[in-house]
């Protein structure tokens, strides 16, 4: 085999493909993070055919170990590219598991202004997210789903690329995003995967047609792979859920678990878990989707189920009960509306970059959003709070994104 520079040299004097071996050699545990760096940026500059996606995407499932089932039909994974305020995964895992279905899934932390479903179960204590391939069966098998990181054992190359990715500023290289999610799903073993690609200035990737082309290259990586792929697209202009930062979004997540919270994200994890529980019946499915996914809400069920996840991968679950809602950052700026109008809501990507910068220095800390879009606020009434590790950056926080609220006379 050529040296691992030997052949980034030749791909970019000849523009020969990579195969799936000569991309597990550059990604191989020994090779220096600076030629993995320069094989994103490879990648990045010269551009991908799909079948270098695909092969790409092999070789992140093959540095670590495959999961399979006895029986897959049951077991359903989804993901999501990201956009600010993406609660979706906590939320859903825990709601299908408790209708009957099994959920594993791999996930990822936060890329460039998106946070990421890891950072937000990292906040609860003691909870293990690091797992070998028998830890991640046993809490499906057990428990009814799984959400773990990337180990050891379980994707490492796109566990060691992503950090590079942002390091590298090659984040939203369609390539790049595609291998690292379908690397996840191939390697968990589901029979069908649910995708959704957000777009627009809140998400990774930019435009609806970025979307949709990315939609087709995970498409036919996932089937040619034999895998069930349902997927969506989705705006992503304003957060998702009206909190960003690890934390309050964790909060976020589990006051829907709890059958109450934000009506957005209720209404937008239903919708997955109505095409989910379409697509793949549970044995005991008499009841439409719908009912079953309220009744799992409403009754504290789904919450359950998320309580025995937790637990069984040791987790608090008596902080979850008790010391989630008052877990708070040092410090709480709360910004107002000046006068009365109707508000209209916040660009999503400032908000997404203040809950990112404030959330590397303390998962504690990020940005609230008070008010509800198209519904009028008086004046001095409470808009957004930020919360921070201190005084100066929440107001400096508060005075950007005051500038990023939009109102309507
Ligand atoms: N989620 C991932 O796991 N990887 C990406 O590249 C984007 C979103």
């Amino acid at each position: 085999m050529n040296s691992a520079a030997t052949l980034l040299q030749q791909r970019r004097a000849r523009g020969i493909e990579f195969t799936q071996e000569q991309f597990a050699a550059l990604l191989a545990p020994g090779t220096p993070d600076a030629v993995v760096a320069a094989l994103l940026t490879t990648l990045a500059m010269s551009g991908h055919s799909d079948s270098e996606a695909a092969a790409l995407t092999q070789a992140y499932v093959a540095s670590g170990r495959q999961v399979t089932w006895p029986d897959a039909t049951q077991v359903v994974d989804k993901h999501s590219t990201g956009c600010v305020g993406d609660d979706v995964s906590i939320v859903l895992a825990p709601l299908l598991a408790a209708n009957g279905l099994r959920v594993a899934k791999i996930t990822g932390s936060a890329l460039r202004h998106c946070g990421g479903t890891l950072d937000k179960l990292r906040c609860i204590p003691g909870l293990r997210l690091d797992l070998t391939v028998a830890e991640f069966v046993g809490c499906v098998e057990t428990v009814g789903f799984c959400v773990a990181g990337q180990s050891p054992e379980l994707v490492p190359a796109d566990g060691r690329t992503y950090a590079l990715r942002e390091r590298t500023g090659t984040v939203d290289v369609a390539a790049l995003i595609a291998a690292s999610i379908m690397s996840k799903k191939l390697a968990t073993g589901a029979a069908t995967i649910a995708l959704e690609v957000k777009y627009g200035p809140g998400a990774l990737v930019a435009t609806e047609a970025d979307a949709d082309e990315l939609v087709r290259l995970m498409r036919a990586i996932g089937e040619s792979a034999g895998r069930r792929m349902l997927m969506s697209t989705c705006d992503a202009s304003q957060p998702l859920a009206p909190a960003a930062g690890p934390l309050l979004e964790l909060r976020e997540a589990v006051a829907v678990l709890r059958g109450g919270g934000s009506l957005v994200l209720r209404e937008h994890v239903t919708g997955l878990a109505e095409q989910i529980l379409h697509a793949v019946p549970a044995p005991d499915s008499a009841k439409p989707a719908r009912t079953r996914v309220d009744d799992a809400l409403n009754s504290g069920g789904a919450y359950e189920m998320f309580c025995h996840y937790v637990d069984h991968l040791g987790g608090n679950v008596e902080w979850l009960d008790n010391s989630l809602e008052t877990t708070r950052a040092s410090t709480v700026v709360t910004s107002y509306a000046l006068r009365a109008a109707v508000y209209m809501g916040i660009d999503a990507r400032p908000v997404g970059e203040a809950a990112q910068t404030l959330a590397a220095l303390d998962a504690t800390c990020g940005v609230r959003i008070l008010a509800e879009p198209g519904q009028p606020v008086s004046a001095g009434q409470p808009v957004l709070e930020i919360h921070a590790p201190d005084l100066v950056s929440g107001h400096a926080h508060a005075d950007v994104l005051g500038r990023h609220c939009h109102f309507h006379d």
